[in-house]
């Protein structure tokens, strides 16, 4: 088994920037370089203000960075150095071509699989950490291949589970580690060495290795359950809403049978995030170009509930207000995708924002975590909005209390813990009558806001106004 000293990791994302660290940390004797092609991001990292928000992460990065733990853009030699590179570049959704809007983008990966056989002098095992369609290492294996330099390639798959947001403890406790190899005497060797490498913290037993493809297929099957999850919760909170079921005392009920299990059962406003709807999307994809159309059809439907659910927030909002949100201040609690990151991507806030805009509403937000610049370019870059005109609408503050106040209404968007606490008494006093508010995460205490005056509407809740 090769003994890897030195790694080098391309992306230095919310993926590469984290699970580097922890690996770092865990292995004093091994020298990582993290590079990235943008410097902006490189510099963040080498700074106390980090690029992510990401809990306990810079704990862990002060205590390996500049001891085995290098943040810089110097790719070629960080390549050049390295035992094991390992690619953990983005790979979003097409936006354009053959399989616009579904097949995931490659052409990151295949920018850094053809650098890394452009500059390698040496021997190296690459280590596929993006998340990537089955079969991707075929390609990846054929461009290293033609590496002129008389190097050795093995390429492994080892997909990345971490949930933004309880990254450190995910990386530090995993519930597996998943690592997928050529089952060549060769293949074996490389998986040999990178389980090595986890086995410094990570249980033996909890490392999983399989075939590449096995690997490959797993990650995309693992965010399809947990979004299927989701949707199917939030189709029976529209249910629920209409019925007079209470949809969190269903999932509990539900949750309680160890066959069906609790998490990932919490009805919400949807999902978002860069994974969840990117990854389904990439296997329906798959799926149909493998002549699969019932097996498409089928995780298809988890991003069409997803995309009503959304949709039906936005106009609960609009109904509830007599109809009219012209001219009339909303105030957006939360824009992050979930609470404890400020990563916006897909957030539901952007498409209930929109929505929103478009019915030329004031839509004032509030997140403790999220930059305006972020927002605005948040709603710049989706592709089918509709709110282009109203932009000028939205206004961003840093006070929760200033986005409240005198507004019509109040919608929640993302979980994070201080909206439980806030002193609702005291909004309530300050804002129009009647004082609607919209959770879209089902955290504030209906009963408690109710007796203070609110209407409340909770997903999947029986109203009582
Ligand atoms: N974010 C998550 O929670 C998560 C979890 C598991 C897996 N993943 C997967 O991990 C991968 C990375 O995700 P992320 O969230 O870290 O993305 P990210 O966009 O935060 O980071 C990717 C980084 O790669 C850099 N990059 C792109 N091309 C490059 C190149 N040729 N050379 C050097 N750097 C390059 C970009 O500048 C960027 O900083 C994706 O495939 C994603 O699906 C993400």
């Amino acid at each position: 088994m090769k003994v890897v000293k030195n790694i080098c990791c391309i992306g230095a994302g919310y993926v590469g920037g984290p699970t580097m660290a922890v690996i770092a940390l865990k292995n004093p004797h091994i020298k990582i370089n993290v590079v990235d092609i943008n410097p902006e991001r490189i510099a963040a990292w080498n700074t106390d203000d980090l690029p992510i928000y990401e809990p306990g992460l810079l704990e862990v990065v002060k205590l390996a960075r500049g001891k085995n733990l290098f943040y810089n853009t110097d790719i070629d030699s960080a390549i050049k150095e390295a035992d094991m590179v390992f690619m953990s570049v983005n790979t979003p959704t097409k936006t354009y071509g053959v399989g616009k809007g579904r097949a995931a983008d490659l052409k990151y990966i295949e920018l850094c699989a053809r650098q890394i056989a452009r500059v390698a002098l040496s021997d190296k095992i690459v280590v596929e950490k993006s998340t990537l369609p089955v079969r991707t290492a075929e390609s990846i294996k054929a461009i290293l291949a033609e590496s002129s330099n008389g190097v050795k390639f093995q390429v492994l798959s080892n997909p990345e589970f971490l949930a933004e947001g309880t990254a450190i403890n995910d990386l530090l406790n995993p519930d597996r580690v998943l690592i997928g190899g050529d089952q060549t005497s060769e293949g074996l060797d490389a998986i040999e060495s990178l389980t090595s490498i986890y086995a410094s913290w990570v249980p033996r037993e909890k490392i999983i290795q399989t075939k590449l493809w096995s690997s490959e297929l797993s990650k995309l099957t693992a965010n399809a359950f947990l979004a299927q999850r989701i949707s199917s919760i939030n189709s029976l909170s529209a249910l629920c809403e209409v019925t007079g079921a209470d949809v969190d005392e269903v999932a509990f009920a539900i949750g309680s049978d160890t066959r069906i299990g609790s998490k990932f059962l919490k009805a919400s406003v949807g999902f978002g995030g860069s994974c969840f709807q990117k990854d389904i999307l990439n296997l329906v994809y798959l799926c149909e170009f493998f002549g699969l159309p019932e097996v498409a059809a089928y995780w298809d439907q988890v991003i069409i509930m997803n995309d009503y659910q959304k949709r039906r927030f936005a106009n609960n909002i609009i109904q509830t207000l007599f109809n009219t949100i012209s001219g009339k201040k909303i105030a957006l609690l939360g824009w992050a995708f979930k609470k404890d990151t400020n990563d916006t991507r897909e957030s539901p806030a952007i498409y209930v924002t929109d929505h929103l805009l478009t019915d030329m509403a004031n839509v004032w937000v509030y997140d403790p975590k999220v930059p305006a610049k972020k927002m605005y370019d948040d709603l710049d870059y989706l592709e089918t909005r509709e709110s282009d005109k109203n932009r000028e609408l939205l206004k961003v503050v840093a006070d929760p209390y200033e986005a409240c106040k005198n507004a019509h209404a109040i919608a929640v968007i993302t979980e994070w813990d201080e909206f439980k606490d806030y002193d609702w008494q005291k909004i309530y006093d300050n804002m129009l009558k009647p004082a609607f508010i919209f959770d879209g995460r089902n955290i504030l205490n209906q009963n408690k806001l109710e007796r203070i005056g609110f209407k409340f509407y909770g997903i999947g809740k029986s109203f009582n106004n």
